[in-house]
């Protein structure tokens, strides 16, 4: 089995990953060896997708402020952020957003020349920088380009983790094999960092791209880390029907409507002063709400839609402020959204929790870090706010790559590597998973799996319909026992990688509906209507789950509250 070893590993190449690699490159001199691990390529990381733009304060001199930004985001949150995480958000964010104009990223612009920001939900300024509606594109390629400044870092494109070695505590190795030879190898080094984004693929109807499976939060939890508040799952109230396409917040931004089947912009009953632009978990519940009680329109597949209406915006508005959109309807759906109403509903779409990480974005292992979507460093709490989350990325993959430069410069060293645990998992997977020869075929429970999720965990919850879910997954993972992998061969093997990836889903979503169904209240993106008000007495605690004795154990820890006391949200 091939050894490969480098200073600092980072595992996923979006917004955080490669920002993360930039910043070592700065604080080292290009010193640090950093090997860069994706299961895709550079830029098929799914932050190419995101679209509407980055939040930060931008114009303190036009009555923005980091205190409304903070104060905006610990009540977006429904009071479960850490406010420490949060002001510290706040603060570093418009400095990224300095640095990626210096590195390139063609910002949208007013006439006066200055950065443009648009409105997005939850946020009471304008404060989403954005390049057009292809914000994460811009960002990511400016990322890229200025790592290739560099010559002290390796891709290992294309290679798909199975399994994080810890070992005595510390960050051992990584397995993964690589697609396109279907070798086995260990890479090892002496720091690590998880940036691999989400698992939104847990959902039939989502806005991810489908290589977004949670693997990253999967092997973190099986090596002993915690998973935090992974019940707290964002719908985006705009996604495509029926593809799930995200419909970037940005057209409400630009001054969109959502209407019901009678014409009406139905927010004025949910959020009259923030209308189209409340939280994305107020507008995603009227929405359902309004599609629950009849009033939305009868959909290609079964389920009712809501209209996104930009008609009233105009064609030069469209093409220039939202161009992406317009041309993802047309080649979609054939429509033109200058003189149609695009059809929508709520949408899978961002995961609030993910692995523990604390302000410095440190696991509790100690050679271990975490930054992006992957990681909770608590910042969202139980619902994120649009825009906060490209931010997220660059605050804390600069944040991160700074600690680890801090780190390597500290004498840190390279764990043993316990060999016998590597060669166990090339059995499990290549005598193990390949050779599985059952009567279950894994994309079936895939399919079952997310549409599952989309029933028992969507927008609504209860407590009986989440227990019916559990058990669902319980049968599942029994089935899954006897699958078989049709493909045996080793070079780009995707239904080996595909299996992969189906068993990580089936553990995160035990994870999510355990988590889910213990919290017996509604706060933020989590909504039951057997427990319909938030419940600051029992539950204004973070949820944490630990892999205990290969099951999901859950224990709480308390909010970081050092500036706002909970108050109800209105907008
Ligand atoms: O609507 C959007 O463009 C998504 C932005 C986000 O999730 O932050």
């Amino acid at each position: 089995m091939q050894q490969k070893t480098h200073d600092v590993l980072i595992l996923g190449t979006g917004l955080a990953g490669l920002r993360a690699a930039v910043e070592l490159c700065i604080k080292t001199n290009g010193k640090a060896d950093i090997g860069i691990v994706s299961k895709v390529q550079v830029m098929r990381a799914h932050s190419v997708c995101a679209e509407g733009g980055t939040a930060a304060v931008m114009r303190p001199e036009e009555g923005d402020s980091l205190e409304l930004h903070a104060w905006d985001t610990v009540k977006g949150a429904d009071f479960l952020a850490d406010q420490d995480t949060v002001q510290r958000f706040v603060q570093t964010s418009p400095n990224e957003i300095r640095l990626l104009e210096h590195w390139g990223v063609p910002w949208s612009r007013r006439e006066d020349g200055r950065i443009m920001q648009r409105p997005f939900g939850g946020h009471s300024f304008p404060r989403a920088c954005m390049a057009a509606d292809k914000t994460g594109f811009m960002e990511v390629q400016a990322l890229y380009d200025n790592l290739l400044r560099y010559n002290n870092f390796k891709r290992y494109d294309e290679c798909f983790v199975t399994s994080l070695i810890v070992e005595g505590g510390r960050f051992a190795g990584l397995t993964l094999m690589d697609a396109p030879t279907g070798e086995f190898c260990v890479l090892r080094a002496k720091a690590l960092l998880i940036s691999s984004g989400g698992l939104g693929n847990l959902y039939g109807f989502t806005t991810y791209s489908q290589t977004v499976t949670g693997d990253g939060q999967a092997i973190a939890f099986r090596a002993g880390l915690a998973l935090e508040d992974p019940e707290f799952l964002q719908f985006h109230p705009t996604g495509l029907v029926p593809s799930g396409i995200l419909m970037t917040e940005g057209c409400r931004g630009e001054g969109g409507y959502l209407r019901n089947n009678k014409g009406e912009r139905f927010m004025e009953k949910y959020a009259p002063k923030m209308m189209e632009l409340a939280p994305r978990d107020i507008v995603s519940r009227s929405e359902q709400t309004e599609i629950l009680e009849g009033r939305g329109f009868p959909g290609p597949d079964g389920m009712g839609y809501i209209q996104l209406d930009l008609t009233h915006l105009g064609a030069e508005k469209i093409n220039k402020r939202l161009p992406l959109i317009r041309e993802v309807c047309m080649k979609f759906l054939g429509i033109d959204p200058i003189t149609t109403p695009i059809p929508i509903r709520p949408v899978a779409h961002y995961s609030m929790g993910g692995i523990e990480a604390d302000i410095d974005g440190r696991t509790r292992v100690e050679n271990i870090w975490a930054a992006g979507e992957v990681a909770c460093h608590s910042m969202h709490g139980a619902n994120r706010l649009g825009c906060n989350s490209t931010a997220e990325c660059v605050v804390w993959g600069g944040i991160t790559g700074g600690e680890i430069a801090k780190y390597l410069g500290q004498g840190a060293r390279l764990s043993d590597l316990p060999e016998a645990k590597a060669r166990e998992e090339e059995k499990r997977i290549f005598q193990g998973m390949l050779q599985k020869s059952g009567k279950e075929n894994p994309s079936e429970i895939r399919r079952e799996l997310r549409s599952l999720m989309d029933k028992h965990a969507g927008v609504y919850r209860t407590g009986p319909s989440m227990k019916q879910g559990l058990d669902k997954i319980a049968e599942l993972k029994q089935r899954f026992q006897n699958i078989s992998v049709k493909d045996r061969s080793r070079i780009y093997n995707s239904n080996l990688i595909q299996t992969l990836e189906t068993e990580n889903m089936l553990e995160l979503a035990e994870v999510l509906l355990v988590a889910g169904l213990a919290r017996e209240e509604s706060r933020g993106a989590h909504s039951r209507t057997d427990f319909p008000t938030r419940d600051d007495a029992r539950f204004l605690n973070h949820s944490m789950v630990y892999y205990t004795g290969g099951k999901p154990r859950l224990e709480y820890k308390p909010v970081t509250i050092n500036m706002w006391k909970p108050v109800e949200r209105k907008y």
